[in-house]
């Protein structure tokens, strides 16, 4: 058994976007496809020569392949040990957690994230630096350009590597280390919160749902939630993870996880629901007959965090991704801490949680986290939901209430317009472009633009630049709405439309969202022609 060279040709469309590469699992099962990537990652970061790295994923369909595809060329380019979770599954924040822990040269994590999985839907991979987060655009940058001038790939030759038991093992002369994917996780949690708060208030007869969605969150779940913190048998729901999540959609938001809204609705509803996503990352969260929108998840959390053992020093600054709402802003300037915008990605949020800068950070895409990881965390989320529960012991509809009350309300909802036509949607997004300049000013939908512009970020600790991250139109008043080309879809275009008002109270703060938008809604229809540019009368979903 030895090293094969294999000559292989470019494969056109390898550009990493948002998080990584996400492509459908057939077109990743093609020729040379993650052969050719796994390559131009090792590339990119100057070889894996004597390197460690974690490598795990979410457990789709292809899943167990390409973890025995990239431990035979991790071996071949002389990598010296690669820690890999049990079943070749690892979490999202788990992963980045390992890499940080045991103090690696980062890891690749196999995901498409909230994308159906299955031989029929999508597959992931992307590369974290040894900071535990996303590899910045630089780095996928690079990437992305080896993987147009690549002339071939070595992999070790040999038979697939045991995953099923813990413990340590070899690829060559690599060294393979199965470790537990949810153990030292757990750890990290119990150091964070409130082990026996939690515990007794489980024990008092507080009753949640948390809904794995049949993803990687089932096995995390159901150690932390039943069995350490004793919630009763059946609190996770959908907790056995499937390669094809159960043919479902593993996306935490009202649309997708039906089932638990319809449990948080119904009439024996338990006092608090969430749910997860495909690799553990995203978070939805939920109170009896409550929604809580993940800006204003975002925003309670940066309100409360210090009932949590692991921020009772209080927060450096927070972060969020500049289509977020900005009610988490509010917050920060009653705390007189900073409150930084970014680019959409989590990937932004790194050098500031590296530099210290932020301690919270979220988007208004189901995710939140803190610097414990350079991931966002869904469980981790649910904990500090809980922590938060356990000390004030009241609802979520009434922390909702009172945070309104507190700060104000921003109403918000994001519209995607799903597999538009890529020519109709750059169409679209070129038209708004080419008229914002004369949008100031002018009176749409009885309301006055005050600015409006393409956003540009400026990374504070390392100085870099990042163009085009979506179009911003400010109202007077603080309404806005933002449009972006999603960077993650793996079908035609995604359009977003971001659409936000905001209410000092006290009067106004609890009415549906989409009614309280009414007026913005029409308002970007009218700004950006979405109707008549993309042929589509309504949204395909709606969070
Ligand atoms: C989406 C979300 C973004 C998130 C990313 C990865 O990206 O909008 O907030 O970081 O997924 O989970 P998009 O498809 O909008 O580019
Ligand atoms: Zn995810």
């Amino acid at each position: 058994m030895s090293v094969l060279s294999i000559e292989t040709t470019p494969i056109e469309g390898q550009k990493p976007g948002t998080s990584g590469l996400r492509k459908t699992t057939r077109t990743f099962m093609g020729k040379h496809y993650l052969e050719n990537f796994v390559a131009s990652i090792f590339g990119a970061i100057g070889g894996a020569e004597g390197k460690t790295f974690v490598l795990g994923g979410d457990g789709r369909y292809f899943n167990d392949r390409a973890v025995q595809v990239i431990l035979r060329m991790a071996a071949a380019e002389g990598a010296a040990r690669v820690i890999v979770g049990q079943g070749g599954i690892l979490s999202t924040p788990a992963a980045s957690n390992l890499i940080r822990k045991r103090g690696t040269d980062g890891g690749i994590i196999l995901s498409a994230s909230h994308n159906p999985g299955g031989i029929d839907a999508d597959f992931g991979i992307k590369f974290n630096g040894p900071n535990g987060g996303p590899a910045p655009e630089s780095l996928t940058a690079k990437m992305h350009d080896l993987t147009t001038r690549i002339v071939g790939y070595r992999i070790w030759e040999g038979a697939d590597v045991d995953m099923s038991s813990l413990g340590e093992t070899s690829c060559g002369d690599m060294t393979v280390e199965v470790v537990d994917p949810v153990a030292d996780y757990a750890q990290l949690m119990e150091g964070l919160f409130d082990f026996s708060a939690l515990k007794a208030l489980f024990a008092g007869g507080f009753t949640m749902r948390f809904d794995a969605m049949h993803a990687v969150t089932g096995p995390y779940a159901t150690e932390i939630l039943e069995r350490r913190l004793g919630a009763p048998a059946g609190t996770v729901m959908n907790g056995s993870p499937s390669p094809d999540f159960g043919g479902g959609h593993p996306d935490p938001n009202p649309t997708w996880a039906k089932e638990l809204m319809a449990v948080m609705t119904g009439p024996d509803a338990p006092d608090f629901g969430a749910a997860s996503d495909g690799d553990g990352d995203r978070n939805m969260i939920v109170g009896r007959g409550a929604y809580v929108t993940p800006s204003d998840s975002l925003a309670v959390l940066a309100a409360n965090a210090t009932l949590a053992p692991g921020y009772a020093k209080g927060l450096a600054g927070v972060a969020r991704s500049m289509p977020t709402s900005r009610a988490v802003d509010r917050v920060a300037e009653a705390l007189g801490i900073e409150a930084y915008e970014t680019p959409t990605g989590w990937k932004f949020f790194g050098n500031l949680l590296d530099a210290g800068k932020v301690t919270l950070c979220g988007e208004e895409s189901a995710g939140t986290g803190s610097d414990h990881v350079r991931e966002k965390d869904g469980l981790w989320a649910v904990l500090l939901w809980l922590n938060i529960l356990a000390e004030r012991k009241i609802s979520v509809a009434e922390i909702m209430a009172d945070h309104w009350k507190t700060y104000g309300r921003n109403y918000y909802s994001r519209h995607d317009y799903e597999a538009v036509e890529t020519g109709k949607a750059n169409a679209l997004m070129e038209r708004l472009e080419a008229k914002l300049a004369d949008l100031p000013g002018t009176i749409v939908q009885g309301t006055t633009v005050e600015a409006a512009d393409q956003f540009a970020y400026d990374d504070p600790v390392d100085g870099s630049r990042s163009e085009g991250q979506g179009v911003r139109v400010i109202f007077e008043g603080g309404a806005r709405i933002v449009f972006r080309l999603s960077g993650t879809g793996t079908q035609g275009a995604t359009l977003r439309v971001y659409l936000e008002d905001r209410v000092e109270g006290p009067e106004g703060l609890d009415r549906p969202a989409d009614e309280a938008l009414q007026t913005i809604i029409a308002a970007a229809d009218e700004i950006a022609q979405i109707r008549e540019m993309t042929g589509r009368n309504k949204p395909d979903v709606t969070t």
